[in-house]
């Protein structure tokens, strides 16, 4: 089975760095044009870069996707640069783990802001194109606390949970009209991010690889190890695709078993 995304224009945010700008790659190597979108300019500069030899229309748009003004008007450059949006991938998000009493108003506000407002925006900006031209994939990247949040989880979890409602909601509209929307639930996926807090553990005494394979067996990844980017990014671009035409309103688990949940 091919997963071709020929002539498909895909916009994925958070696509610099980590899942994001593993999915454009995989997304562009499929034959689709690509729109990233994420904050820092030097970041999404060497993304496009990587992503534009596969040989597609790339382009790489600065954008804090939690500023209602800034991802309208980005928005406005990716219809007049492309023409058209086919596939709408919300992926920009960050991690955040805290007991309940200890999260503050602020720390709720700016988790809904990144992970759940530019959802809501996006997808209403997206939708009345690919139900006029009857084809549509988009694709809410969430985490397996949507379905199964663990203590010291809030607010992702909530926001995620929300996440999982729009995403049922919206292929309940979308169905009639072939516009298919679904979930990815991240577990515990080798990315940035992990990079990033591998570096901030001054002094640790073991490799990256050792520190990424012990979290992932602490924690209980049934595959034993963590995910692989280029995994997750299969899993989003058979969604994205011709190949993934009969799939909608479903939140998929990439977690190697990892959630208690189905
Ligand atoms: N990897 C995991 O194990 C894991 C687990 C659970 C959930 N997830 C979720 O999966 C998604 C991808 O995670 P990842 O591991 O690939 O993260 P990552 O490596 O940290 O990459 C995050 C990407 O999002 C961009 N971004 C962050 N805030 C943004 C904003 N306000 N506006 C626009 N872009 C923004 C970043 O670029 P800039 O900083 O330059 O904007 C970067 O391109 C996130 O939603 C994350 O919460 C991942």
């Amino acid at each position: 089975m091919e997963c071709r995304m020929d002539g498909r224009v895909a916009v994925i945010t958070g696509a610099s760095m980590g899942l994001g700008k593993a999915m454009a790659m995989k997304f562009a190597g499929s034959g689709a044009k690509v729109a990233l979108l994420a904050r820092r300019p030097d970041v999404l500069a060497e993304a496009k870069a990587e992503v534009a030899k596969a040989g597609t229309k790339v382009e790489a748009y600065s954008c804090d996707v939690a500023d209602k003004a800034a991802l309208e008007a980005t928005w406005a450059k990716v219809i007049a640069d492309f023409g058209q949006v086919d596939v709408l991938v919300n992926n920009a998000g960050a991690s955040a783990a805290k007991p309940f009493e200890s999260v503050t108003d602020a720390e709720w506000e700016t988790d809904f802001a990144l992970k759940i407002w530019p959802a809501i925006r996006l997808c209403r900006m997206a939708l009345p194109g690919m139900k006029q031209r009857r084809w549509g994939r988009i694709i809410n990247v969430l985490n397996i606390g949507a379905k199964a949040p663990t203590a010291n989880s809030t607010p992702t979890s909530v926001s995620r949970a929300a996440g999982l409602a729009l995403t049922k909601a919206l292929a309940n509209e979308g169905a009639p009209h072939n516009v298919l929307v679904n979930a990815l639930l991240v577990g515990l996926i080798d990315s940035d991010q992990w990079v990033r807090r591998y570096n901030v553990q001054a002094g640790i005494n073991k490799t990256y690889k050792e520190f990424i394979d012990e979290f992932a067996k602490e924690r209980g990844v049934k595959i034993g190890r963590m995910g692989q980017a280029e995994e997750f990014a299969n899993t989003a671009c058979f969604l994205a695709s011709d190949a993934g035409s009969y799939i909608n309103g479903v939140a998929i688990n990439v977690d190697g078993g990892l959630s208690p949940v189905v």
